[in-house]
């Protein structure tokens, strides 16, 4: 697949420098891509109110098997991740890179990984944001929770689910 001039490989996270790039992508998909669907408070919400030092998140990263897309340059533009009972928490794009695929490429990876764990299915809350991508790339509405919350605040999203098949 192409992001623009450059073509973008999807591989795994690494802890020594990923950490700050994959943060910098979730906040600026957040505040650019998912502020349409989202009000202010909600997107304050929804990041949460994380300082400077990266070590829990880069901790959480390793420990969910992040998968980055990177950049011909070498920048990280999206990441995603897989739990161990199938769920994906993590599907972010940097906004100067999205409609373009990146998205698709990183799913498309984790359900290889799935199958090569023995999965047999995938799910995840989406954002409203996300909803249609991930009805694109095959899942479907399980629970809507219009009520979710963050924080405090209500950030409605969905539960979403996708069998996977043999191939
Ligand atoms: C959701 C997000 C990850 C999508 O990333 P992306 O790289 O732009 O998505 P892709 O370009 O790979 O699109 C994937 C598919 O969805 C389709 N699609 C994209 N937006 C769509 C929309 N609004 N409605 C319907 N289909 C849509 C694309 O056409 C593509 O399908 P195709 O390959 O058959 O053409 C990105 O917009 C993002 O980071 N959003 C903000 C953060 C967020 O909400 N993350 C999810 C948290 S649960």
């Amino acid at each position: 697949m192409r992001s623009g001039d450059e073509d973008v490989t999807i591989g795994p996270y690494d802890p020594t420098t990923d950490a700050g790039a994959t943060f910098a992508v979730y906040q600026a998909a957040i505040r650019r891509t998912a502020a349409k669907d989202y009000t202010p408070e909600q997107i304050e919400a929804w990041l949460g109110r994380r300082g400077g030092d990266l070590t829990g998140w880069g901790a959480a990263r390793a420990r969910a098997r992040t998968l980055v897309a990177r950049a011909g340059t070498g920048d990280v533009v999206g990441f995603t991740d897989l739990l161990p009972d199938g769920l994906v928490d993590m599907l972010f794009v940097h906004p100067d890179a999205g409609g373009r695929g990146v998205a698709r490429a990183l799913l498309t990876a984790v359900a290889a990984e799935a199958r090569a764990r023995g999965l047999r299915e995938l799910r995840t809350f989406a954002s409203r944001t996300a909803q249609p991508v991930f009805e694109r790339l095959g899942f479907t509405v399980w629970a809507d929770r219009p009520d979710n919350t963050a924080r405090g605040v209500v950030v409605p999203n969905a539960e979403m689910r996708c069998t996977l098949g043999p191939t």
